[in-house]
């Protein structure tokens, strides 16, 4: 309603908003267009002869999966800023939309003032992609920052993202990394060309970082980030959501606050970034909105592609070039709390020589009666490797703490 004129000049077939649906029609009440429906039964809309393009915006999984898989057996668009219905179901929803030669655009589900999904579907859609890298979380980034520089407690920095509006409703999805995963699963299905793959992608939040670490980093010429990444490798593809040594002098150091920041890197574009808010009513008003005048222009064309028309590929794939596997290869920060006395460091350096570690950056402080911190930045190595060191290097420590390991971030 609000940039109606400006929205009406760019869609080629108008759009109407005809019926909306919310369990509380009351608060819909004065807020639509004069003569559009308004129901407690999203079916109703779905159902609708009227509607072409359905709006699913519940953000509810089962709820958004029964509208959506309706809409498009209705033969009915679907425009959906829903991620985590996505990524749990986006392979049975992008299927039926190809059988029904319907579209699903989802352009709100990921980093909403990014357009990354265009990006990844049309400027990229020339090149091999190699990797995706971005913060996709504004709340982890958010309370990270906060941490980062401010030196606020990660319950004080959470609570200050929540009365932000930038949580999700539960924001234990936010702080687990797993919103991130939700939006990296569909990220990797475009830039790759794979099904949507929830369970290859491992997450890791941000709920367990110590302040002792995010002062390494620091001293180190790191900030912690959560970082979502996909990476073409020469046997397959990886792609885990971790929080990350991110180099200082890394574009994606510098997104702080709520923001979300992309990097993409493909074999003719080289590099590309992209920044912006990663979350808020209107900027996902917005993207949604962008997503209904693109179909308003697609309109009159063959939706033969469905799905494939949207960035997706059913089609059969190179086995090898979809397979995700678990191994990712990088350098790493860990950090030991060893027994501050002599020959300890001795016993430790030979742990790591004999597991085949070798060392970029080592530095010992932070200790207090008796115990000090050993921190160790490695060159690459697998991170198979590195775990099934850990015993031997918590063993030659001396005190029985578990290790702290998080990736550092290589070029991009
Ligand atoms: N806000 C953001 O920053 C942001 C960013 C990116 C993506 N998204 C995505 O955008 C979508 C909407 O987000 P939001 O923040 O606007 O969520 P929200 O404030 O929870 O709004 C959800 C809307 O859906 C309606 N609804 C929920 N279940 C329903 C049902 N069973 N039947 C009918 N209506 C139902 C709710 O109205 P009633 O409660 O009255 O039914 C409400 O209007 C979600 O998928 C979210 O993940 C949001």
């Amino acid at each position: 309603m609000e940039n109606q004129k400006l929205i009406a000049s760019k869609a080629r077939t108008p759009i109407e908003i005809v019926s909306v649906a919310t369990r509380t029609p009351a608060r819909a009440r004065g807020r639509v267009p004069q003569g559009c429906r308004i129901s407690d039964d999203c079916r109703v809309s779905v159902d609708d002869p009227e509607t072409d393009v359905v709006v699913e915006l519940t953000g509810n999984v089962p709820v958004g999966r029964e509208l959506v898989l309706r809409a498009l057996g209705n033969r009915k668009h679907v425009v959906t800023a829903n991620k985590a219905l996505l990524a749990h179901h986006g392979e049975e929803i992008m299927r039926r939309a190809d059988e029904v030669k319907r579209c699903v655009l989802f352009e709100g589900a990921v980093a909403v003032s990014i357009p990354i999904v265009k990006t990844l579907r049309e400027s990229a859609a020339a090149n091999h992609v190699t990797a995706i890298t971005g913060i996709l979380n504004g709340t982890s980034n958010y309370v990270l920052s906060q941490m980062s520089d401010h030196d606020a407690d990660f319950a004080t920095a959470l609570a200050e993202a929540q009365r932000r509006g930038y949580a999700e409703a539960d924001p234990a999805l936010d702080i687990s990394g797993e919103d991130a995963a939700h939006k990296l699963a569909l990220l990797a299905s475009l830039a790759f060309g794979v099904p949507i793959n929830l369970e290859a992608i491992d997450f890791e939040g941000i709920q367990g970082i110590d302040a002792l670490d995010i002062a390494f980093a620091k001293r180190l010429g790191y900030r912690i980030k959560l970082i979502a990444q996909a990476r073409k490798e020469s046997d397959g593809l990886v792609a885990g959501v971790h929080p990350t040594f991110v180099p200082m002098t890394s574009m994606l150091s510098q997104v702080s606050s709520s923001m979300n920041g992309i990097a993409v890197q493909g074999d003719l574009m080289g590099s590309a970034f992209l920044y912006g808010s990663g979350a808020g009513g209107r900027q996902t008003a917005s993207a949604v909105l962008a997503d209904l005048i693109d179909l308003s222009n697609r309109y009159d064309f063959d939706f033969a592609g469905g799905a494939h028309n949207m960035g997706f590929r059913h089609g059969p794939r190179d086995a090898k070039d979809s397979r995700y596997r678990r191994d990712r290869f990088g350098a790493c920060y860990l950090r030991l709390r060893i027994e501050d006395k002599a020959g300890v460091l001795a016993k430790v350096s030979k742990a790591l020589a004999d597991a085949g570690i070798s060392v970029d950056e080592l530095l010992q402080d932070g200790g207090q009666e008796g115990q000090t911190n050993l921190v160790v930045v490695t060159h690459d190595i697998g991170s198979g490797q590195l775990i099934e060191a850990l015993p031997g290097l918590q063993a030659a420590a001396g005190l029985g703490h578990p290790a702290v390991v998080y990736p550092v971030l290589g070029d991009h």
